[in-house]
């Protein structure tokens, strides 16, 4: 018996196959935004052990670095194109407080670490994560208020200024120590300001950038990190200063008030949740970078997915961080900087 549906010729408009057959071809499908080694940044946790070189175990391939370590370890990554590291601070063996005074200590592990590698290495960009939980005692990122809790929560509510006040010192001092980036990435309200200004008045205003965590939402995938850094909350949790996972206008607001307050560059965090973030800060925003953390648990995840055999890992960390590029973002925070420096010299494949 004869069809009886004779399909219609091809409209001109519907022929796309032949626009992206080849590997080149589909290069150039990106609109010049390419992903590139000046892009990624390298997150590296630095411990108070100057001899560590401790595994991670809920970050697979990461370790915990000691400063005499850390040469060694950057030196061929450097020689491979890394041009970008966020530092991170471990202090197993301060003594934390309410303040967090190991934050700013001289001999805190960060501020060792940024001497050492701007001397031994001049022209790797050096950020500086700025943040109280990983050296206050009860492991939040900021001062607490004197007010007793609310009936809601048992958790005391953070004092503004206080912590405003507090970050900016921590931040000034990274900055003398050798940082060409302070990232905040508590939340508090004007912490942006308060450590522009910080900078500003101790001449440090014209050569640091002020790169904000500005919606850093209250998410599941920052576990690893806290196991990593130890700055897991001893009691309540972010919701009250992070941004819920549903507050697209919140985010937008924090986005602007930080651009507002002096930020260099506005960042995103997590990134493949949040890419409708991510697109809204590049819009909003078109005259400062738009960064995006792909973070700890985002990393374990693509990690764990390979390993289950769902896809492979390479093809996967590229299209989690396309998609980024794709959303807006020209700097990308990920544990999978150093495998992408392999990656990005490699021939295109079929
Ligand atoms: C500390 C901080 C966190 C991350 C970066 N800075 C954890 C948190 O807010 O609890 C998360 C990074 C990651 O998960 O890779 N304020
Ligand atoms: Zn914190």
């Amino acid at each position: 018996m004869a069809n009886r549906f004779q399909a219609p010729p091809l409209e001109i408009s519907s022929v796309l196959h032949g626009g992206y057959h080849h590997p080149l071809a589909r290069k150039w499908q990106n609109h010049g935004r390419n992903l590139t080694k000046e892009m990624f940044m390298y997150p590296i946790f630095i411990s108070d052990d100057p001899d560590a070189e401790q595994v991670i175990e809920s970050l697979p391939g990461q370790k915990r670095w000691g400063i005499n370590k850390l040469e060694s370890f950057i030196g061929p990554l450097v020689k491979k194109g890394l041009k970008s590291v966020i530092l991170f601070g471990v202090p197993m063996d301060m003594e934390k407080d309410e303040r967090g005074s190991p934050a700013d200590d001289p001999e805190t592990p960060v501020i060792k670490a940024l001497q050492l590698l701007s001397a031994k290495f001049p022209l790797l960009y050096l950020a500086c994560d700025v943040c109280l939980c990983e050296y206050t005692s009860h492991g939040h990122c900021g001062i607490f208020a004197k007010l007793p809790p609310p009936n809601h929560t048992s958790m005391p509510t953070l004092d503004a200024e206080a912590s405003q006040q507090r970050i900016a010192e921590v931040a000034l001092a990274y900055a003398k120590a050798g940082a060409h980036c302070v990232a905040p990435s508590d939340m508090m309200d004007g912490r942006i300001k308060a450590i522009k200004l910080a900078l500003m008045q101790n001449d440090y205003g014209n050569r640091v950038t002020l790169m904000s965590y500005s919606a850093k939402f209250a998410s599941s995938l920052y576990g690893p990190f806290r196991e990593a850094a130890g700055s897991a909350p001893s009691m309540g949790n972010r919701k009250c200063y992070q941004l819920p996972p549903n507050a697209r206008g919140l985010a937008r607001r924090a986005i602007k008030r930080d651009a507002t307050e002096g930020a260099d560059i506005l960042m995103v965090k997590p990134a493949l949740p949040y890419l409708d973030i991510v697109s809204d800060c590049a819009q909003l925003e078109p005259d400062y970078p738009t960064a995006v953390y792909q973070v700890s648990g985002e990393y374990a995840m693509v990690v764990a997915g390979a390993e289950k055999g769902i896809y492979d890992l390479k093809a996967m960390a590229f299209e989690t961080c396309e998609s980024f590029v794709r959303a807006g973002a020209s700097i990308i925070l990920s544990y999978f900087t150093p495998q992408f420096l392999d990656w990005l010299d490699e021939e295109l494949t079929e």
